[in-house]
């Protein structure tokens, strides 16, 4: 049997097959609960290609992401790549077409994304992420207002403060720290890299590399300690703090994003319990709009991107994964065969009327079809019976109480 490529997934209905199958009811939920949320903060859907130019990444996103692209030459011989993050498209379609809109403009997505990496927990080579961001306000309330909407995500999925909490920093914050210490600015990004990476890298080489930038890991690990909110950082705790999310937040400097494009406030989601890798990230990225449009659009620009995979793993392990049974209003049990004809009338009203119904296709006992609808979660059977005088009757029965009604046909719709 051919298999499906790594790091790639099957996503099942379920009951899933294998308990660690991916299921496709609890990735809807996902969405569903990302789009309700997005809505009430009044953004927009959008969408693009998933195919791109390979130069929109190459020169935008950062060598991290740049290693790890799907890209290929088309028949038509040009560079292409799959998307490995929505952010340089979404940048484009707001600098091609920002003058049809009012600002600040508000709008989020649900892209599926490819990045070529090693296959490891909480990572793969494809997954979906809701992108949400905010072109055309440079005030850092703005700042807060993607920060709340991206707490209020996670808590519509039913975690809290004491499962996930946002960190905070702050590029222009490692900037001014950079410059203080005579960095040269075209190497500012070299030093965020080395910053991004020390959580993970041994302290040796973390040290050597910011050697021939002119700084000192102990300086670099003392500003980290300190936690003092610079003064943007302080303005979004504060814009939090009236909205009653003071307790999804803190500072922390060891946070400074891996991509190239962030200049201001950046911020990554994490579980408390340190279990999983980052549930979400973004930042302010104020330059980018121009840089794709070869400067001809100006717009300060923010946001973030919450993957999937890993919200799906920390909800599973929380216990918040709703059940996905009881979708069936009715089965309806066809137990003589002499009113099949009725009967598919009756299932094509109630479906008409809205209803998901399910029935036997082929003749079948009906202690079967009885069984079935138990396993279906259906909520009721609805049986034809036919009367001494010849009249047609429907016994519809409520299978959590198991009491039974006796009603016209026509009047089955009416009791869902
Ligand atoms: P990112 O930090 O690369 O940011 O990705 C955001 C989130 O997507 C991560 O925190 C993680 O949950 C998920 N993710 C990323 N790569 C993978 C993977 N290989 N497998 C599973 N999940 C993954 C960005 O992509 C930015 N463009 C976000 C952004 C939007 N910034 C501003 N606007």
């Amino acid at each position: 049997m051919s298999e499906r490529l790594p790091g790639f997934r099957d996503f099942y209905p379920e009951p899933l097959p294998t308990p660690d199958a991916w299921s496709c009811d609890l990735r809807q939920h996902l969405f569903a609960r990302w789009r309700e949320t997005a809505r009430r903060y009044g953004f927009r859907e959008y969408d693009g290609p998933p195919l791109e130019p390979l130069e929109l990444y190459t020169n935008k996103s950062g060598a991290e992401i740049v290693a790890q692209l799907f890209n290929f030459t088309d028949k038509g011989n040009r560079e292409v790549s799959l998307r490995p993050e929505m952010t340089p498209t979404v940048a484009r379609m707001i600098a091609t077409s920002e003058r049809a809109y009012k600002k600040p403009v508000k709008w989020f997505s649900i892209p599926q994304l490819f990045r070529y990496e090693k296959q490891q927990k909480g990572r793969l080579r494809e997954h979906f992420q809701l992108n949400c961001d905010i072109f055309g306000e440079a005030d850092v309330s703005a700042d807060a207002e993607i920060i709340a909407l991206l707490i209020d995500v996670l808590r519509g999925l039913g975690l809290t403060s004491a499962d996930f909490v946002i960190r905070l920093s702050s590029r222009q914050a490692w900037q001014r720290f950079f410059a203080a210490r005579g960095g040269d600015a075209a190497k500012a990004y070299e030093f965020y890299q080395v910053v991004d990476k020390i959580e993970r890298e041994r302290p040796e080489v973390s040290a050597e590399k910011l050697a021939p930038l002119g700084v000192k890991l102990e300086d670099v690990r003392a500003f980290i300690d300190s936690s003092v909110p610079e003064p943007e950082l302080q303005s979004v705790l504060d814009n939090l703090a009236a909205r009653g999310l003071a307790d999804f937040v803190k500072v922390d400097y060891g946070v400074i994003r891996g991509l190239a494009y962030y200049t201001g406030v950046v911020f990554e989601a994490f579980d408390r319990k340190g279990e999983f890798r980052a549930i979400a990230g973004g930042g302010r990225y104020d330059q980018l709009v121009e840089q794709v449009s070869q400067g001809s659009v100006k717009l300060p620009a923010l946001g973030f991107g919450m993957g999937d995979v890993v919200l799906a793993e920390l909800i599973k392990s929380r216990g918040l994964v709703p059940s996905f049974a009881g979708r069936f209003a009715a089965v309806v049990v066809i137990e003589d065969e002499t009113l099949r004809a009725e009967s598919l009338r009756l299932v094509q009203t109630l479906r008409e009327a809205g209803h998901a119904v399910e029935y036997a296709l082929t003749p079948t006992k009906g202690d079967k079809q009885f069984k079935r609808a138990l396993e279906l979660g259906a909520l009721n059977t609805v049986r034809l019976e036919r009367g001494a005088d010849g009249a047609l009757t429907a016994r519809v029965r409520n299978l959590a109480t198991r009491a039974d009604t006796v009603v016209a046909p026509e009047a089955v719709a009416g009791l869902f």
